[in-house]
């Protein structure tokens, strides 16, 4: 039986497995940071509920020129989203009956929001290294290729020299180039796009608040891009897209650079000690930048019953059959607390005895 698609839904795969939801459940299916959202939100939160009286503006300032702002770059040049998510929704018509890049495996969105305009799509296939020869003979007949940038799932980040270069043959091209960089915030903006932008406008750089501020709940993305791309991004946006909390902890939020210092340290953290833990047990772990990442067991073909077992004791992971490349033999495995990952650990050490050792 397939294994049902569940991002950040651990209920639907309990149900559509038929196994009993346990009391304690940890979803390390998810990907947002685990120290949670920066603590003034809580504290001023009676503050922003004042903010629902009145309409937020259009634009979706404050975020906008905070935003603007952070990157060093004009608000003509940024426009504000309900998330990464809506830029996604609102770029893909660009492509309408044209052509496009997919470097999979890799965020489904890209896929999904393309779907209702009968867009050629070209798949690559890279679960590591992307393939810059094959990238760039695609680039030459596309109209757009999207890049996810550090990946998801995998963690891999393309080295910037390479996508300085793919966006430098596919500007010669008159291909765009979406880059999303939703998770590029656990690593260092010196590895951004951002500042190559105005020599590129072929390239539209995606970001999203909800991964590195843990707010997902109230959604907010943003994209920078030359002044027309911006403008044809927000003519598909319903007025008033983003709302004035999301807009104004948001403006917030980019002023914690504590919080983002110490987030960047822990993912890595966790991330090295996950990635000592799976080597010392044989699983082959794909070297991850960000805040989550993927690995394998020595025996792939025992993975759903890993994946099952590990149901069972209310650790979620992200199983990997819908993301072509992985074909479910990859887990990915999203960075938690030390006792949440000290958990999963004894959960998989457990089974690993039961079941690797000879
Ligand atoms: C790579 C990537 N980009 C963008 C998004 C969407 O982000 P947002 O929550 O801002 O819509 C996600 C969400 O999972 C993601 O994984």
């Amino acid at each position: 039986m397939a294994l049902p698609n569940h991002g950040a839904n651990a209920h639907h795969v309990y149900e559509r497995l038929g196994i009993e939801m346990p009391e304690t459940v940890i979803d390390y299916s998810e990907n947002v940071n685990p120290l949670g959202a920066p603590t003034f939100v809580n504290e001023k939160w009676s503050t922003y509920a004042q903010l629902i009286t009145k309409y937020p503006n259009p634009q979706g300032e404050p975020f906008l020129s905070a935003a603007a702002k952070y990157h060093g770059i004009s608000v003509e040049n940024t426009v504000v989203g309900n998330g990464a998510a809506e830029i996604f929704a609102s770029l893909a018509k660009r492509y309408e009956n044209k052509r496009a890049v997919l470097i999979h495996p890799t965020f489904s969105e890209y896929e999904a929001t393309l779907a209702p305009y009968n867009v050629y799509i070209k798949e690559i296939i890279a679960t590591g290294k992307v393939p810059l020869d094959e990238v760039l003979d695609e680039v030459e007949f596309a109209e757009v290729i999207y890049i996810c940038r550090p990946n998801n799932p995998t963690g891999y980040l393309i080295p910037l020299e390479e996508i300085i270069q793919i966006a430098k043959y596919a500007m010669r091209y008159k291909c765009e180039v979406i880059l999303d960089e939703a998770f590029l915030d656990f690593i260092d903006e010196k590895e951004s796009f951002i500042p190559y932008l105005k020599e590129f406008p072929n390239v539209i750089v995606v970001r999203s608040m909800t991964k590195m501020y843990a707010i997902p709940g109230i959604r907010l993305g943003y994209a920078l891009a030359n002044k027309s791309v911006v403008n044809d991004i927000r003519s598909r946006m319903p007025h008033w897209n983003s709302n004035a909390i999301a807009t104004t902890i948001g403006a917030e939020c980019l002023l914690e650079e504590d919080y983002r210092t110490r987030a960047i340290a822990f993912a890595k953290e966790m991330r090295e000690q996950m990635t000592e833990f799976l080597v010392k047990w044989n699983c082959i772990v794909l070297p991850s930048a960000t805040n989550f990442l993927c690995f394998q067991l020595p025996d792939s073909s025992r993975s759903k019953e890993f994946f099952v077992s590990l149901l069972v004791k209310g650790c979620v992971l992200r199983h990997t059959e819908n993301f072509k490349g992985l074909d479910g033999k990859w887990f990915r495995v999203g960075m938690k607390e030390i006792s949440q990952m000290e958990h999963l650990q004894k959960e998989m050490t457990a089974w690993f005895v039961e079941n690797l050792s000879s």
